[in-house]
């Protein structure tokens, strides 16, 4: 019965709900059924020098994800879906959007691309010389023709619900949706989602209720969206790069089975710690669909500062 408390498993077993594997994930994979995982999601390390990677060339990072992305095909059930998350690798200043990269490789592997999903955050580093990146890319490929995609489970407020159709048979009826529309593939910060339909997730940064000690975890509601759309309940859900767990509390929240593959002790101990917490009650987590905060404008990081407005006025001067 999924909802109760469920043990925390170190290996695959198909009765059990929840594995947190100290683990290589191509070593893994391997050992794991054909066929099983209805959602494999994950964030790949970008080889961008986080603490947890090793920087190769742009080549031989990929012949690395090839073999893995070849065994994640095989343990993908026949009616699943793999959700690749990645941003871009960036070598001398020059830009590689890893998207690009990637899309072959799951195309040569005869996967779909269903869609393209920008995911737009308004934080992050500031460039000087390039235009700062303020978002990341999820690539959803289904295994085959017939998938689950469940849109009633995440639709959003349509902006104008009480819009009519204004000629045809229909006509004076409401035409939208009355459980909201489709929430599109380009997913926002949450603040303006009940004005304008987007999905909003901020990335999980310093003020965040999610924040561990993890360079770049998942917000757990951008997984909840994906395990809600591609997944049934008690339906397996898969990260192989699985870091401080947030797939798994993602899966595990919305009444599916979870597991992760994750290398380094620190990260399996928190990700152990996290499942804990969110089974006991005690995990801070970001609601899903929770506005993001706004500034009012009378904070003070968001005035202008005393020093511009002085240069501003002796400008005008
Ligand atoms: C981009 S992070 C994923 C973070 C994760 N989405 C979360 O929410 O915490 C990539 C993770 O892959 C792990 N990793 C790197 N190489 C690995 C390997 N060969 N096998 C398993 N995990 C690996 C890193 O330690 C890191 O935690």
């Amino acid at each position: 019965m999924l909802n109760d408390f469920h043990p925390i498993c170190h290996e695959f077993n198909e009765n059990e709900h929840i594995v947190i594997c100290q683990d290589d994930a191509l070593m893994q994979l391997k050992k794991l059924p054909a066929n099983t995982f209805k959602l494999l999601v994950s964030s790949p390390p970008y080889n961008i020098g986080k603490s947890y990677e090793q920087r190769m060339s742009l080549n031989d990072y990929l012949e690395w994800l090839k073999e893995i992305i070849a065994e994640m095909f095989r343990v993908t059930a026949q009616n699943g879906s793999i959700v690749w998350q990645v941003g871009n690798y960036v070598d001398a200043g020059e830009v590689f959007p890893l998207d690009i990269y990637f899309y072959p490789l799951f195309k040569e592997l005869g996967m779909r691309l269903r869609n393209r999903i920008i995911w737009h955050f308004d934080h992050g580093l500031h460039a000087s010389k390039r235009f700062s990146g303020r978002y990341e890319v999820l690539l959803w490929f289904t295994k085959g023709d017939m998938y689950t995609f469940n849109l009633d489970s995440v639709r959003v407020p349509s902006k104008y619900p009480g819009k009519l159709h204004y000629k045809g048979e229909k006509t004076g009826q409401p035409s939208g949706n009355p459980l909201g529309k489709n929430p599109s593939d380009y997913w926002q910060i949450i603040s303006q989602e009940w004005e304008t339909g987007r999905i909003e997730i901020p990335n999980v940064k310093s003020n965040h209720p999610e924040k561990t000690e993890h360079p770049c975890q998942f917000p757990i509601e951008l997984i909840e969206r994906c395990v809600l759309a591609l997944t049934n309940e008690e339906d397996w859900v898969l990260d192989p790069f699985g870091g401080v767990g947030s797939s798994v509390i993602a899966a595990i929240k919305q009444n599916r089975r979870g597991m992760m593959i994750e290398r380094e002790p620190a990260y399996n101990d928190a990700a152990k710690e996290r499942v804990s917490t969110f089974q006991n009650g005690t995990l801070k987590i970001r609601p899903l669909g929770k506005p993001v905060h706004q500034p009012s404008g009378r904070e003070k990081v968001a005035q202008i500062p005393g020093q511009w407005l002085d240069q501003k006025q002796r400008s005008l001067l």
